[in-house]
């Protein structure tokens, strides 16, 4: 009896002991923070503070909840940061609610995704998209998701947000099973001063990161990982944005790694925001069934002013595809693209003017998109099936097409028509092989990038660290 009693009187002590030693770990943490980000804070608060438990098991949507609350009165004071220690955080989707504001993952941090539907509140379809992209009507709120704030940074050393999306395509998949257009990884709506860095986000249920409606948006150094046969899993979106830079990004996915969008049809016309002033550089794709940087489908608020450098793909479908219909409107223009290199890949230059896919049956017939001024250069593309598809509109062409400096060596068993041109007006130099007679061959032509800086260049990061 007496020595059950030391033992227990022991171990109660050494768990004692175990336990202030974690206090005095996550103490350690805070201190030893070091960052860039557009803004440092002057607050910080660990998850835990909070209650939450990183088992994988327990759902700490709630802790979330409180934290953010908490850290928000705040905002007009420095602002906060949200740490979220190593573990298996396991959430339903939250919301970011007050601005200057940071949600840090360290290295071990994993924010598991709940795959419990009540964990997902429904809100309404973007109003330049008339309904969800999956289903009519609503659609589950993203993982973490934001609307009207300025300077929010979503940022780690190389921490993990899993959604864990298995059973959201498997949903999708069956017939009937989802009436409700699936979550998003991370959606910021309305805002501006956006940072996303560092961090490693896999198995999104459909698009990983979707800023919309917003302007001044970094988003760098994200390694994005999704089965190249998972359905939607578009890397980045930037829907309907002003002044956005994407860089260092690695993505494997289902889908485009990354897709440039306005809005749909008459919904998106309607809104009339377009995304234009957008910087992507030094990509890595991967994604065998789709395009390395799509433009559209959904382009009905234009695109414009996109320049995409240092572009690298390894089995892709296509380079930078331009997709749009009939009932879209709007325009794709003043669009440059330098330095791609590609391995593996269907088509190096694909342009779609029948992307049929509607809304609803009221888009108008009349409203056809112009795309003019796709300016490529400097491509050296290896293992090619065809060098080129090239699809305007009758009545419509696709026009200031320019393709400088570019060298496609074909697979095997290439196919005959090496360049199917329909409907588009432009210019080649240096091109090979020979292009289509309808693009006409210049001597020594370079197709221009533009030489200004975009404002979204002059940011300049501050080092942040937590004392
Ligand atoms: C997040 O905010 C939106 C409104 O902007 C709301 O509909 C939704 O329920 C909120 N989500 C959570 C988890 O509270
Ligand atoms: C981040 O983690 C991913 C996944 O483990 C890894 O592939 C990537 O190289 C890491 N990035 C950095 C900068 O360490
Ligand atoms: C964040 O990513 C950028 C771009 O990949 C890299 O230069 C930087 O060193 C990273 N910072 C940290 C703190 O890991
Ligand atoms: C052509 O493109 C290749 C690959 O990007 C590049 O190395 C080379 O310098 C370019 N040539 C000219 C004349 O710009
Ligand atoms: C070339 O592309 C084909 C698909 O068209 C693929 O099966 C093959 O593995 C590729 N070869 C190399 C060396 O990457
Ligand atoms: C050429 O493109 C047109 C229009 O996109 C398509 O209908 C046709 O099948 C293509 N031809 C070949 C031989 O690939």
């Amino acid at each position: 009896m007496d020595q059950m009693k030391v033992v227990h009187t022991i171990s109660a002590i050494l768990i004692l002991g175990m336990l202030s030693l974690r206090v005095a770990e996550c103490r350690t943490a805070k201190v030893s923070l070091h960052y860039r980000a557009i803004n440092c804070r002057k607050h910080s608060a660990l998850l835990t503070d909070f209650g939450a438990v990183g088992d994988g098991k327990t759902s700490n949507t709630k802790a979330f909840k409180a934290a953010i609350h908490s850290l928000s009165k705040y905002a007009s004071d420095g602002g906060a940061q949200l740490i979220v220690p190593p573990g298996k955080w396991l959430t339903g989707s939250f919301n970011l609610t007050s601005s200057h504001f940071t949600l840090f993952l360290e290295k071990k941090a994993v924010i598991l995704a709940s795959q419990d539907e009540s964990e997902w509140p429904q809100v309404p379809p973007l109003p330049s998209y008339g309904r969800g992209r999956d289903a009519y009507g609503g659609r589950f709120s993203s993982l973490i998701f934001g609307t009207h704030l300025t300077d929010v940074v979503i940022t780690g050393n190389n921490g993990t947000i899993d959604g864990q999306g298995a059973t959201w395509w498997k949903k999708f998949r069956s017939d009937g099973f989802l009436n409700v257009t699936r979550p998003y990884m991370i959606e910021l709506m309305h805002s501006n001063q956006i940072q996303i860095s560092n961090l490693t986000l896999i198995n999104s249920p459909s698009w990983f990161v979707h800023p919309v409606y917003s302007s001044d948006i970094l988003i760098q150094g994200l390694t994005i990982l999704a089965p190249v046969d998972s359905p939607n899993t578009d890397g980045v979106d930037p829907d309907s944005c002003t002044n956005t830079r994407i860089e260092d990004c690695f993505i494997v996915s289902g889908d485009d790694c990354i897709a440039v969008k306005s809005g749909w049809d008459q919904y998106g016309i309607k809104y009339g925001m377009p995304t234009k002033h957008l910087i992507i550089r030094r990509l890595t794709c991967i994604s065998p069934d789709s395009a390395t940087i799509a433009l559209g489908s959904e382009m009905s608020g234009g695109i414009q002013d996109v320049r995409a450098e240092d572009i690298t793909a390894i089995d892709t479908q296509s380079g930078v595809r331009i997709k749009t219909a009939i009932g879209r409107g709007a325009y794709v223009k003043d669009i440059y693209v330098r330095r791609m290199t590609f391995k593996t890949m269907k088509y190096v230059f694909w342009m779609s003017g029948a992307y049929n896919q509607h809304p609803d049956a009221g888009f108008d017939p009349n409203a056809l998109p112009e795309i003019q001024g796709i300016n490529y250069r400097d491509v050296v593309a290896e293992n090619v099936t065809y060098s080129a598809r090239l699809d305007g509109m009758a009545n419509n062409p696709f026009t200031g097409i320019c393709i400088s400096n570019a060298t496609i060596t074909l697979t095997e068993k290439p196919k005959d028509l090496q360049w199917n041109c329909t409907n588009i007006a432009g210019v080649t130099s240096n091109v090979s092989p020979k292009p289509c007679s309808l693009l006409h061959v210049k001597e020594d032509v370079v197709c221009p990038f533009p030489e200004d800086q975009l404002p979204i260049d002059d940011i300049q990061l501050k080092t942040c660290s937590t004392t």
